[in-house]
């Protein structure tokens, strides 16, 4: 396949950054853009985790589409799994204009969109007409800025998208949601989950199946939150967890004039940071857990890192401003040949084997 994007990056990248994106998510809802990268992946990538089977371990993050919009050109993208939302229960605007920044000397992304989304309703519907014949992805759930009962809002999600979707992440680690990381904390978050769960339990007791329910986390945790987070998930029926979101911490190698921007920050400088937490959580979960390794993941050896570290599946987002769609099926490759280069015959035989 011929790689297009470099041709149209530097027309993409003169515009405004949001606009940009919002050019490319109309461009991939119309099927413009073809195939894109999908090829039959190479049997090493193939892994099941939480009782689903993915062809590969590599996901599209939540953010790049809000709205459930493009579910269909990821996996085109050759995503062999994709995540939607984040969606809370109402519509919501968001933050101010402009939200969103792109340092390209640090190839990396500042947001603060404040989950600016069009709602379970509309969400529903995108779920609801996609095609019978289609790839894994999960709803992003989240709350209501202005709600009275964040955890409610949850439950509201769970509840309204069960049965639509393969896998739920309960995120709890946006920086742009007043107060919301708080839900972090051990007692807000046993009650998160206790509610959470019940809402399956309840699904589950009425006929319908089991849907994994995975936690996203913050990568500005201290140990200590560490460990309460790696306990609650391991004496509870907790899926997996997501580590991590953007960061609300700027190294001191930052170089962009945006450096300084409010928001979370994501992409390169966030590799690091990232696979420290999830190795941490790897640790303080022996194992037992499946985790989802994201944060700053540009290359098949970036991908490599994170399972080493301790995921069973990966996801980017800010990588594909920079390189664009050919990226995934760049990683996928790279990935596969790491794999057979140290005798691995399949990706779970690699989970954690760096791990400290
Ligand atoms: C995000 N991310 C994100 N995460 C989430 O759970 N819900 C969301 O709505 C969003 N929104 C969002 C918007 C933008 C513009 C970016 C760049 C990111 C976080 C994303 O899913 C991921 O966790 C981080 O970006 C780290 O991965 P990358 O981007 O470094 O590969």
């Amino acid at each position: 396949m011929i790689d297009l994007f470099p041709l149209v990056r530097p027309f993409v990248h003169a515009l405004d950054p949001e606009t940009a994106h919002n050019a490319t998510i109309s461009a991939l809802k119309l099927g413009l853009t073809g195939q894109l990268g999908r090829t039959d992946d190479d049997p090493v990538l193939a892994t099941e985790v939480f009782g689903l089977d993915f062809t590969n371990p590599v996901g599209l993050a939540a953010g790049f589409d809000k709205n459930a919009d493009v579910i269909t050109a990821a996996h085109r993208m050759g995503f062999g799994f994709a995540e939607a939302g984040t969606v809370t229960p109402r519509p919501q605007d968001g933050n101010e204009r402009p939200r969103l920044f792109r340092l390209k000397e640090d190839r990396a992304v500042i947001n603060r969109f404040g989950f600016n989304n069009k709602g379970l309703d509309y969400f529903e519907q995108r779920l609801k007409h996609l095609p019978a014949q289609r790839g894994l992805f999960g709803a992003n759930v989240g709350a209501n800025k202005d709600s009275e009962d964040r955890t409610a809002d949850y439950v509201t999600g769970i509840n309204r998208l069960y049965g639509l979707s393969d896998y739920f992440t309960v995120n709890i680690s946006s920086p742009n949601t007043p107060g919301l990381r708080a839900l972090q904390s051990k007692a807000a978050l046993e009650d998160l989950v206790a509610r959470v769960l019940d809402a399956r339990q309840q699904k589950m007791a009425a006929g319908a199946a089991h849907i994994p329910i995975l936690i996203k986390i913050a990568p500005d945790l201290l140990d200590a939150d560490v460990h309460d987070i790696s306990d609650v998930a391991l004496n509870s029926d907790i899926d997996g967890l997501i580590v991590s979101n953007t960061t609300i911490t700027r190294p001191e190698s930052l170089a962009s004039r945006h450096r300084q921007e409010a928001g979370g920050l994501s992409g390169a400088p966030l590799m690091a940071p990232s696979t420290e937490m999830l190795a941490a959580v790897y640790q303080a979960t022996g194992g037992k857990v499946p985790l989802v390794g994201v944060g700053g993941i540009a290359s098949g050896a970036d991908a490599y890192a994170k399972i080493k570290a301790g995921a069973s599946l990966v996801q980017l987002y800010s990588a594909l401003v920079y390189d664009g769609p050919g990226l995934v099926t760049k990683i996928k490759q790279e990935l596969a040949a790491l794999l057979k280069a140290d005798g691995y015959s399949c990706v779970a035989d690699a989970i954690g084997k760096g791990s400290r």
